[in-house]
């Protein structure tokens, strides 16, 4: 059995042509066992979690706590809050953790190359309580400036910054950035969306602050995410959305708050999808995710390679060890979105547009790009078909 055969999608005909998907960075396919868990989970055991002692509510609990079990394993981390996503674990260490410990005039600091969930979150908390941001801009290269990092440090309270751009692939020296920040009394925030499908993290080891992922990017469900947190972070955390499942006891007069994770996840939480995700990371724990890795970023460096040798393409990013899998370009003459439609007649899906990072578009000079991501179940051939294709359409346009 191969990977491509646990994925049913695989087998689908896109316009009368086998599906050839390259939109990996916007979100991953599903295997069967993850597909069958969440199912499974609907048929036999849907409850509600933590409160009712029936059997059903047991087996909901139970499900949806290995879930966090799966990812203290995954990520040797000590918290584990479980969000919607990325989006949400930002947004929550801005409500929960910055709107408590900052005040007007401390400086949060960004990157040029950040998607939209990691700036929009700040700018909001920027009109309410006056911190400043300030944003590190990028080299020739389109790697990060990291003189202009340190000379933005004075003064900084925390640093927010992606991990793995979803634009240019570039994994940022965040080991670094977390030395250079602590030294200057700075905590981290990354964002991994794009770097935890394709490397293992040790979050004690890395010893961020917080770090936030989803669980879509890495064979998991939509709508379910998680937010790392260091203790001493975590303590300084106030509770965000109050309701339900994040509190001890509720008088009329006022509340008291759960101690752990729970005081983060007001409401009904993600069930089925953390069935699924666990399954999902169970899935993925029989992969040599490294290897995987070294593969598919050879991949991506034949194909921009290629695409770099076609007429009137432009190809953005460098491609070096340690960063993923992803290939951004832009065409002279042929618009992102027809060359997208034009390659979806042949059933090869491909992401257009600003990816949710305008900033780095205006600095790249572009409205928007085209974008090809491979991740576990592409192979070789398929990026083949994707160039050829690409050729004969830039031809009969050009
Ligand atoms: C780098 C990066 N950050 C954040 C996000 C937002 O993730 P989600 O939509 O799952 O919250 C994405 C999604 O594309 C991303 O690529």
């Amino acid at each position: 059995m191969s990977i491509r055969d646990d994925f049913p999608i695989l087998n689908r005909k896109v316009n009368g042509e086998s599906l050839v998907y390259l939109d990996n960075a916007a979100t991953t396919q599903k295997p069967q066992i993850v597909i069958t868990a969440m199912n499974d989970y609907y048929q036999n055991s849907n409850a509600n979690v933590h409160r009712a002692v029936h059997t059903l509510a047991g087996e909901a609990t139970e499900g949806y706590e290995a879930c966090r079990n799966e990812l203290k394993n995954w990520f040797n981390a000590g918290r584990v809050i479980i969000t919607s996503g990325t989006t949400e674990s930002i947004n929550l260490v801005a409500h929960a953790w910055a709107r408590a410990n900052l005040v007007a005039g401390d400086a949060v600091i960004l990157t040029e190359m950040e998607h939209h969930s990691d700036i929009v979150p700040w700018q909001l908390l920027a009109q309410d309580i006056g911190i400043e941001l300030r944003f590190v801009s990028l080299n020739e290269d389109l790697t990060l400036d990291l003189d202009a990092f340190e000379a933005s440090l004075v003064g900084a309270k925390l640093v927010a910054c992606v991990h793995t751009s979803n634009v240019l692939g570039i994994r940022n020296p965040i080991e670094k950035i977390i030395k250079m920040s602590h030294a200057n009394g700075a905590k981290v925030l990354l964002d991994s969306a794009q770097a935890v499908p394709h490397e293992k993290i040790d979050f004690k080891d890395l010893d961020a602050d917080f770090l936030a992922c989803s669980a879509h990017k890495m064979c998991g469900p939509t709508g379910i995410g998680c937010l790392l947190v260091k203790e001493d972070s975590f303590n300084q955390m106030q509770p965000f959305m109050g309701g339900g499942d994040m509190i001890q006891t509720v008088t009329i007069s006022g509340s008291t708050y759960q101690e752990n994770e729970h005081k983060f996840e007001a409401g009904t939480p993600r069930i089925a999808e953390g069935v699924g995700w666990a399954a999902a990371l169970k899935w993925l724990s029989k992969i040599d995710l490294h290897s995987e890795h070294l593969r598919l970023l050879e991949i991506a460096r034949w194909t921009a390679q290629q695409i770099k040798d076609i007429p009137g393409m432009t190809v953005f990013g460098r491609h070096a060890d340690g960063d993923s899998a992803v290939v951004s370009f832009i065409h002279d003459s042929v618009h992102p979105e027809d060359m997208a439609r034009l390659l979806d007649a042949r059933g090869i899906a491909i992401r257009t547009g600003h990816h949710c990072a305008q900033p780095l578009m205006q600095r790249l000079g572009v409205e928007g790009t085209m974008r090809v991501s491979f991740y576990l179940y592409n192979n070789q051939a398929e990026a083949e078909l994707l160039i050829e294709t690409m050729k004969g359409i830039v031809e009969r346009f050009s």
